[in-house]
């Protein structure tokens, strides 16, 4: 049986090590592919792998078509907007996540980024603090937990909206529930992104809903670049000089919005999961669910039909 980690943003050395060990405990192979720069490359790997470990890595049907022994593809993390779940049910293959497994890591950045935006970018002048700030949570999963667990301990406010979660969830944390998305950002000056990208969520991020937020306004997005509405976010930022955009998935006008560095920050490359603790977590628990799934069946992680 050959595992093969793809990851074209490697894991902490410590990582693939453990997942080694994981893999080498079931008696199985384990390949690795990192730092791939041609689509070819992940083509060639796949082609004798029995399961792939991917982070977000493009699993496409040209992918699933190359990997004529795949059985089960694991996303090392939360999001798997990455993969074509249609494809991989018709080519009889399981998709999994690891959620959880990196949440903590994405929620630190969040915050992070944060500071650094009410900070003024670190350039010297005298910014603002995060202690008593409303923050609005959009989206109250693992992530938007974590970063609620977190904003408390500076002291913030803090509000969510997630349609999917029940308020009484949301309340036993301490965090009061909003009933709209436009009721999230009209009551929050702080807005932290933490909604999935599908078909409903694409582009939702547009100029009406960020209009609302308060002045002073300061929108953190570690969720994906995808539900931000691009055009709308560049029109904002013409009609609004008191609006902060701090994004770790650069957006694709990254250029045109670089003229407000004031205002605008965007990591090179998407650093959220980028911890050893993650890539440990999520790592290995995708290779156990490797194990488990083809020891005893196991799907509990399944994201994509039968
Ligand atoms: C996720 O969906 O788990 C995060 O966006 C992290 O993605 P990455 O593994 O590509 O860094």
């Amino acid at each position: 049986m050959k595992i093969l980690i793809a990851t074209d943003k490697p894991f902490a050395k410590i990582a693939v090590d453990g997942i080694r060990k994981e893999v080498e405990a079931a008696g199985y192979e384990l390949a690795l592919l990192e730092k791939y720069t041609e689509k070819q490359q992940l083509l060639d790997a796949v082609a004798d792998a029995n399961a792939v470990i991917i982070r977000s890595d493009i699993i496409d049907a040209e992918v699933l078509a190359a990997a004529k022994n795949l059985k089960i593809v694991v996303r090392a993390g939360a999001g798997y907007d990455n993969v074509d779940l249609d494809a991989a049910t018709k080519a009889d293959v399981c998709v999994m996540n690891t959620p959880g497994q990196n949440a903590n890591a994405v929620a630190e950045l969040a915050l992070g980024m944060m500071i650094y935006a009410v900070r003024n970018m670190f350039n010297g002048t005298s910014g603002t603090e995060l202690l008593g700030k409303k923050l609005g949570i959009h989206a109250y999963g693992n992530v938007g937990r974590n970063v609620a667990r977190i904003a408390k301990g500076f002291g913030m406010e803090v509000y969510a909206f997630d349609p999917f979660c029940p308020d009484e969830v949301i309340e036993k944390d301490g965090v009061k529930p909003l009933a709209s998305a436009e009721e999230l950002y009209s009551t929050c000056q702080v807005v932290s992104l933490h909604i999935p990208a599908t078909a409903e969520t694409k582009n939702s991020i547009n100029f009406e809903l960020l209009n609302k937020m308060p002045k002073g306004a300061l929108l953190a997005n570690t969720a994906r670049k995808e539900v931000i509405n691009e055009a709308d976010m560049e029109k904002l930022f013409e009609a609004r000089a008191d609006f902060k955009y701090v994004t770790d998935i650069m957006p694709s006008n990254h250029e045109a919005m670089s003229k407000y560095a004031d205002r605008y920050f965007s990591t090179p490359k998407k650093m959220g999961a980028q911890t050893a603790e993650a890539n440990i977590n999520a790592g290995i628990a995708a290779a156990k669910q490797i194990v488990d799934f083809f020891q005893t069946g196991n799907e509990k992680f399944r994201v994509n039909k039968k």
